[in-house]
């Protein structure tokens, strides 16, 4: 399903350097917002032009998870999640869960209104409405300063894509009374959180992440904290779990959310052995000597911090595995610390509080405790625990006490002219708005999965997985009908189904859609206009 050629090897997900914030601005080529984009080789950049060649390795490599294996903890899931369209998430537990126990949680997705909205599009416009349906706070957000400032268009142009965008989203069911829509440029809220956010983050990270250089405007880095902002707006009312269901080539975005989320937190918490603090690895390896040296064999049967670094300098580098400096850096702070003893805690490390939250946890912790100058460490409060009275004492003192928000992510579609679905090959993509006839057409002119002749189908069977005609079916046509996905799958790669027939059935399956959808957008013009949401910008140029 991933396209018509043949799988690679290798996937470059594109968040090293080179010049993308030049290139995007200039690219006509669509990029993959609502995931049209089909299969040569990877680049997940969110300004350039996306496809993916081999969604295994966005695991292996970027530690995006499988879905399939979460699938069984989401209760009703919707046919994109059950058929494997949407492949891989990060973090989406928290969620599910919410979801199970009826506890708020919310989904967004926001739209660069850069032409109009197509097929690849409504993915992420089922996705945002499905989760409503289970209970989601639902937003749906225009990326207008994102389209002005990383694809230059002008507000005119902005505004009428946007209503496009808006009507569509609504034609397919989002409740605009129970969910919210915004424009970033008219969202105060989300500026004011966006201006906070920019704070944590720094050019040398987008340089990292996104490849920005010394050419980059400030606009473009000013739309990256908006999308920030967005990530978290759902929050800021109450943290709980967030589900943002985009496209792979957004992630290199959530995984800086995930971390920004992480830094504007007050306090964090840790396991730790002794007073001092220790980085990650370090910790690990005071861990793995808590656990394996026996305090009975030293002098007062007390295993102290100069007795693990003792062990530790014993032991030949080659049996740790760490880095000389990590080895060298934990050996002197054991050393330092000489007899006090090594006893498991939780710490709270103070990262940003107020002195006023400060004093407020150091109050809040139950039984014995020690406070330092920048920590406070429990030694009866387990980490779950901790963690759950650090956000109260955040969020009662003024802190947002963000939960790290999760993604979901779907397939790019196969264009139907073979290759990567994109706005600007006319005949690759089916928009929202093609006249259904024109739908019919596009279907009807596609490649396929078949063989050469029909005696060979009969004989070898289609091409479903490789076949967009297939993905159609799979990922719009044959709706919430598993059987009916499936008896298409059976019959073409059984050589009882041909080409012709299957693709006549598809045409008239999308002109059907097509004319239904551009109905119910002239539904819902009214709730449009009722919606709480600017559809003129107040903006020029
Ligand atoms: N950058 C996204 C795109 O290219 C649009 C976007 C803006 C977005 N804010 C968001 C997507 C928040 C998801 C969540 O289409
Ligand atoms: Fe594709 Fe249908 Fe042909 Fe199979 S029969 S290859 S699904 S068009």
């Amino acid at each position: 399903m991933t396209g018509d050629e043949p799988l690679e090897d290798s996937v470059e997900l594109r968040t090293d350097g080179g010049e993308r914030s030049r290139r995007s601005r200039s690219s006509s080529e669509l990029r993959s917002d609502g995931g049209a984009a089909g299969a040569d080789d990877v680049a997940l950049d969110p300004w350039g032009s996306s496809s993916v060649s081999d969604y295994r390795n966005l695991f292996e490599e970027f530690g995006i998870e499988e879905f399939e294996k979460i699938l069984p903890e989401v209760p009703n899931p919707h046919y994109l999640l059950r058929r494997g369209v949407i492949f891989g998430h990060r973090d989406y537990r928290p969620v599910a869960e919410a979801m199970r126990n009826d506890e708020p949680f919310a989904a967004l997705s926001g739209f660069m209104p850069t032409g109009d909205p197509h097929i690849g599009h409504k993915l992420v416009f089922d996705e945002i409405i499905w989760h409503q349906q289970q209970g989601a706070d639902a937003y749906g957000l225009i990326a207008d300063l994102e389209a002005h400032a990383a694809r230059g268009l002008t507000w005119d142009e902005i505004d009428e894509h946007s209503r496009n965008y808006l009507l569509s989203l609504l034609a397919l069911g989002f409740d605009p009374e129970e969910g919210d829509l915004y424009r970033q440029s008219t969202n105060r809220e989300v500026q004011d959180l966006a201006f906070e956010l920019g704070a944590e983050a720094n050019f040398s990270e987008f340089e990292a992440i996104y490849g920005f250089d010394g050419e980059t405007d400030v606009s473009h880095m000013q739309s990256v904290v908006t999308q920030m902002a967005d990530i978290l707006y759902p929050q800021l009312e109450e943290p709980k779990p967030t589900v943002i269901p985009v496209g792979p080539d957004q992630d290199p975005h959530v995984r800086l959310a995930r971390d920004l989320a992480e830094r504007m937190r007050f306090f964090k918490v840790s396991k730790a052995y002794a007073s001092f603090e220790l980085d990650d690895e370090e910790r690990e390896l005071v861990a793995e000597y808590y656990e394996r040296l026996d305090p009975a064999e030293f002098d007062d049967d007390a295993l102290r911090c100069v007795h693990v670094a003792e062990e530790l300098e014993r032991t030949p580098l080659e049996e740790l595995d760490v880095s000389p400096d990590t080895l060298g850096s934990v050996v002197s702070k054991l050393s330092e610390a000489g007899k006090e003893p090594v006893r498991p805690r939780t710490r709270f490390f103070n990262r940003r509080a107020t002195d006023d939250a400060f004093e407020a946890l150091i109050d809040a912790v139950d039984g014995e405790k020690r406070v330092y100058e920048n920590h406070v460490d429990a030694f009866d409060l387990d980490l779950e625990a901790a963690e759950s009275l650090a956000k109260t004492i955040e969020v009662e003192n003024g802190g947002y006490g963000f939960v790290a928000p999760s993604s979901i992510y779907h397939r790019f579609m196969t264009g139907l002219t073979g290759g990567k679905m994109s706005s600007s090959i006319e005949a690759s993509h089916i928009s929202l708005l093609d006249d259904p006839q024109e739908g019919y057409d596009k279907v009807k002119s596609a490649t396929t999965g078949g063989r050469e002749t029909a005696e060979k189908q009969r004989e070898l069977g289609g091409r479903a997985d490789e076949c967009p005609v297939y993905e159609l079916y799979a990922y719009l046509l044959a709706g919430d009908d598993d059987e009916f996905a499936k008896e298409v799958y059976d019959e073409c790669v059984g050589g009882e189904r041909l080409c012709g027939g299957c693709k006549e059935q598809a045409a008239e399956l999308m002109r059907d859609f097509l004319a239904d959808h551009q109905e119910k957008r002239e539904e819902v013009e009214d709730l449009l206009e009722q919606a709480d949401i600017e559809l003129e910008s107040p903006r020029r140029g």
